[in-house]
């Protein structure tokens, strides 16, 4: 797999969770489990955390790419990196000390990126760019599932794309909100590879078929990108 390969990454925040192993089983031709832990405090939505992590670990082979959406991410990730995280995105709105949970993250062997809301623009990366493994950029305003793309989101990867070609860093870019076959295309020629898509597998009947169709429209938009 080279850095340019689309990688598909299902929010289980859309499964049904009273059956989570057999929607994970669903999902298996994914790349990516993205699991998102939501406060009730960053974000006015409550989700699960680290006992359900270790029961997601235990029911996929897949890697699980574990987004941070807690106000406390200096006291919470070396728990998460515990229970399994293979990927850990914290929020740069969330904590002071980023680069020192980078190290962190990296140090115990797993990878580390850091979430930007919409509101954030990708200057706040600078200083640290060139430690990530990868930058999550939010394309929804952080908490629920379901809602619609922020067009205003593209501009924002193509700059996060050249400030990274500055840098000479290729960190992985994903988007998390509102991504969908129709709008893959588009997220990945302005610079995203790795793409969450919620609603727009969990919500279908056929789960492979939703994954392929989010893959293959990603994978049309690569040959777009300036
Ligand atoms: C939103 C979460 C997303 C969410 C995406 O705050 O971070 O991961 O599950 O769901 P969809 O793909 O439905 O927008
Ligand atoms: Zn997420």
């Amino acid at each position: 797999m080279t850095l340019d390969d689309i990688m598909v990454a299902p929010s289980i925040l859309s499964a049904d969770f009273s059956r989570l192993g057999e929607e994970l089983a669903t999902v298996a031709g994914a790349d990516l489990i993205h699991y998102d832990v939501m406060d009730g405090h960053f974000v006015p939505n409550l989700t699960f955390g680290l006992d359900v992590l270790r029961a997601v670990k235990a029911s996929t082979e897949l890697p699980v790419d574990v987004h941070l959406m807690i106000s406390n991410p200096d006291e919470m990730v070396e728990k998460y990196l515990d229970a399994g995280a293979d990927l850990v995105s914290f929020h740069s709105e969330a904590t002071a000390h980023a680069h020192r949970l980078v190290s962190l993250i990296r140090d115990r062997g797993a990878r580390a990126s850091v979430a930007l809301n919409p509101a954030t623009p990708v200057s706040v990366l600078e200083p640290i760019l060139d430690d990530l493994d990868m930058v999550l950029v939010m394309t929804v305003n952080p908490g629920f599932g379901g809602q619609s793309f922020i067009e205003s989101s593209l501009k924002k990867l193509r700059r996060l794309r050249r400030m990274c070609d500055e840098h000479g860093v290729s960190p992985l870019i994903e988007v998390d909100g509102g991504i969908s076959a129709r709008n893959a295309a588009e997220v990945v020629s302005a610079g995203a590879s790795v793409l969450v898509a919620g609603s727009a597998v969990f919500g279908a009947a056929d789960r492979a078929s939703a994954l392929a169709a989010v893959r293959a429209a990603g994978e049309s938009g690569r040959s777009r990108r300036g």
